[in-house]
């Protein structure tokens, strides 16, 4: 018997994808494999739990908490995360700067480290206020082109609209921890086997079904929803009876890597729309390091990722550190979502009789 089943390893799949790059150099497949070394080793934090004594907010008990550019209390592990992305990447020389969600600017690659034309911008760790309760964390990434001549990248540098990603990805630390990776070419899913600390293709060719009757959205904003949303939520929830002739299933994980995963295995739709909770913030979720990333990979499975508006990969940025609203999933329910942005909304949803103080509010 075999001791091992034959699996193609990441390493394996990366040089393989380049040989239809004759006259690539190797940097990128040397940097996509120092971010899947980086995973690994979030992964081997998150899964010690309490017993690694890294739970809870940056700054310990006795200090106070850290906040980061986003007003966020940082957990120790968003912290430990990012510095392991760092580590990690910066000293191999394919890197001209990152930018990170827990760093207000963008890194300068030290001195002592040759520099390189890609761009590496991350959420170190996605769905932090689920890890003291041990529910499913992630890593997203996201690979860019440094403009030409740029060895020292500057915030304009990284403004780039999605669609010049080069490639993307995510590690999901659940039951098992998995990389889910976009290099222009379809998704493609690798499993972490724990003997060998190598990731196994176990997923190729990821594809998301076109049509799905789950979504997900955290229905406590629904005060601050626009009518579009409202109206998708409205009809879904009315299930067979209602407009859409079929019963959904909701789900909120909080958690935006594991929601993704979710819907990239078996469909689904996941909105966390522009309202007007905080009229400063444009949507919850950020546009270089989370909807991008998250958005390549939806396109690059069949599936669509938009603002509500527009595909997000089409947008262009404007801060490091947007927000912009986000709406990712199956091909036929973001078509749908879209279609009513763009259509005016139906009268019961206008008609000032039955908003908040309306004659026919229901009593609380
Ligand atoms: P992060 O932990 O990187 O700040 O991101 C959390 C995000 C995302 O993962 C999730 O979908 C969303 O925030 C949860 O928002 P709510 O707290 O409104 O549920
Ligand atoms: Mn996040
Ligand atoms: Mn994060």
């Amino acid at each position: 018997m075999p001791l091992t089943q034959h699996r193609t390893t990441l390493t394996q799949f990366l040089i393989e994808e380049r040989r239809r790059y004759p006259h690539a150099s190797g940097d990128f497949n040397t940097l996509i494999l120092n971010v899947a070394l980086a995973c690994k080793s979030i992964a081997r934090a998150v899964a010690f739990g309490a017993l690694g004594g890294v739970l809870g907010d940056a700054g310990g008990k006795h200090a106070a908490a850290a906040i980061n550019v986003q007003g966020e209390t940082q957990k120790e592990l968003d912290v430990l995360s990012n510095e392991a992305f760092l580590r990690i990447t910066e000293w191999g020389g394919q890197l001209a700067g990152m930018a990170s969600e827990e760093m207000a600017e963008p890194y300068q690659i030290p001195a002592r480290f040759p520099k390189g034309k890609y761009l590496l911008v991350f959420d170190p760790l996605d769905g932090s206020s689920n890890i003291d309760v041990n529910v499913s964390v992630g890593s997203i990434f996201s690979v860019l082109r440094a403009p030409d001549g740029v060895q020292v990248a500057s915030e304009e540098d990284f403004l780039q609209p999605g669609t010049q990603q080069l490639a993307a990805g995510y590690a999901i630390y659940g039951p098992a921890t998995m990389l889910v990776l976009t290099v222009g070419n379809g998704v493609n899913g690798f499993t972490l086997d724990p003997n060998l600390g190598e990731f196994m293709l176990t997923h190729p060719d990821m594809q998301i079904p076109p049509d799905t009757s789950e979504f997900a959205i955290n229905s406590s904003n629904s005060r601050f929803w626009e009518a579009p949303v409202k109206r998708y939520v409205d009809e879904c929830t009315a299930g067979k009876s209602g407009e859409r002739g079929k019963d959904f299933n909701m789900r909120w994980i909080a958690s935006m890597v594991a929601e993704a995963h979710r819907i990239l295995m078996r469909g689904g739709v996941f909105l966390y729309p522009r309202d007007s909770k905080d009229p400063a913030k444009a949507g919850r979720l950020r546009l270089l390091y989370e909807a991008n990333p998250i958005g390549f990979i939806m396109e690059q499975a069949g599936g669509r990722a938009s603002t509500g508006r527009q595909a997000v990969t089409a947008v262009q940025p404007e801060a490091l550190h947007q927000r912009i609203g986000l709406i990712f999933g199956s091909r036929n329910e973001v078509d749908r979502i879209e279609r009513y942005h763009h259509t005016p909304p139906p009268e019961e949803l206008t008609n000032p009789l039955f908003k908040e103080r309306s004659l026919f509010r229901l009593p609380n």
